[in-house]
C-alpha cells in the first residue's frame, strides 16, 4: 500500500505545539500480522478512524489526519523483543480532559495499561496492541511550565502519575475517539548504540539534543520536550532490523523549515546513506535498518 503523505487537514494548533515546530514526527508505518484484527483493536481501543484502505493495508487518523499506517506481510516473522525498531508511537492529546476521558474510555474496555508517568513536561500512559507494539497515550503541560536548563536541555523525570485522580476528573460522557488535534508527538526508537543515536538524530538530521537518560537520548526541534527519542534498554549492541519483520516498517519526519531539511539531506550524503527520492518524500533506511522517510 503506497504510504502517502500529501493530503491532511488544517487544524489550527497553539503555536508551540509539537507538530507547530521546524520538524516533527508527521506518520508511523507498522507491519502487523493479523491486519483486520490488530486494525480494529487501534479503531476501538485508541479510537483511530480509518483513512485509506489498500489491498495490505490500512492507514488510521483522528479528524481526517493520517498518523498510523498498517500493512501486513505475508512473510513477516515476529520481530524478537531486542530487535532495533519501535519502543513505542506516542499519540499527543489537546490536554488532561482528553488523557483522562480516553483513559476512563480504556477503563470500561478493560485494556490492559503498562504503566503511566509524569514526565514532568507531560503525563503519559503506557500500553501495547494486540502484537506487542508499543504505544504511549500522552498530554502536555503548558511550556511555561517546563523547566529550561542553561545548557538548553529540559528536565524530565519519570514519576508516578495518579491514575485515579485522571480518571475521576474525567468527564463521564460518551466517548468517541480521540478528539480533534490529536497528532503522534514523537517516536520512541529501539537502537543499538547511544553515541551512534547521537550522530545520527542530532548531527545528521540535525536535531536537537533534549534530554539524556541512563540508555536514552531525546531529540527535538524548536525546543520540544522530544520528538525522537532512541534508547538501548532492550537491544544494546543487537544487529539491524531485518526487512521482514513485523512492527516499525517507518515513521515520517515532516519538515516545515526547508533550510533544515536540505541540511539534513546534504548531511546524508556527505555519511553516504542513500537517499530515494519520490515526489517530495526522501526515503532512507537508518543505522539500524530502520525506515524513515523525510517529508517537506
Ligand atoms: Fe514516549
Amino acid at each position: 500500500m503506497q504510504d502517502t503523505t500529501q493530503s491532511r487537514p488544517t487544524i489550527s494548533m497553539p503555536a508551540d505545539h509539537a507538530i507547530a515546530m521546524p520538524a516533527y514526527v508527521d506518520r508511523s508505518h507498522l507491519v502487523v500480522q493479523d491486519l483486520p484484527m490488530v486494525s480494529a483493536w487501534y479503531q476501538r481501543i485508541l479510537g483511530l478512524s480509518p483513512i485509506e484502505t489498500g489491498t495490505n493495508g490500512e492507514t488510521l487518523g483522528v479528524a481526517g489526519r493520517p498518523l498510523l499506517t498498517l500493512t501486513t506481510e505475508g512473510n513477516a516473522a515476529r520481530a524478537p523483543r531486542n530487535a532495533p525498531g519501535l519502543f513505542h508511537t506516542a499519540f499527543l492529546v489537546p490536554n488532561r480532559r482528553e488523557l483522562g476521558r480516553w483513559l476512563a474510555h480504556a477503563v470500561r474496555n478493560n485494556t490492559r495499561l503498562q504503566g503511566a508517568s509524569d514526565h514532568l513536561v507531560s503525563e503519559a500512559i503506557y500500553l501495547a496492541d494486540p502484537e506487542g507494539n508499543g504505544i504511549e497515550v500522552y498530554r502536555d503541560r503548558p511550556r511555561g511550565e517546563w523547566d529550561y536548563q542553561p545548557d538548553g536541555t529540559v528536565a524530565m523525570s519519570t514519576l508516578p502519575l495518579d491514575l485515579r485522580a485522571l480518571y475521576e476528573e474525567a468527564p463521564n460522557d460518551h466517548w468517541d475517539g480521540l478528539a480533534e488535534g490529536t497528532t503522534i508527538g514523537h517516536i520512541h526508537l529501539q537502537v543499538s548504540d547511544i553515541p551512534e543515536a547521537d550522530a545520527f538524530f542530532r548531527d545528521v538530521l540535525g536535531l536537537d539534543l533534549m534530554a539524556r537518560y541512563p540508555g536514552a537520548s531525546f531529540f527535538a526541534s524548536g525546543n520540544y520536550h522530544h520528538h525522537v527519542a532512541a534508547n538501548i534498554w532492550n537491544s544494546r549492541g543487537a544487529p539491524k532490523r531485518q526487512s521482514n519483520m513485523t512492527g516499525l516498517a517507518d515513521y515520517t519526519i515532516r519538515f516545515s523549515d526547508a533550510a533544515k531539511l536540505a541540511t539534513a539531506l546534504g548531511n546524508l550524503d556527505e555519511v553516504e546513506i542513500r537517499v530515494n527520492k519520490e515526489g517530495s518524500v526522501h526515503s532512507l533506511v537508518d543505522p539500524w535498518g530502520i525506515g524513515l522517510k523525510l517529508a517537506s
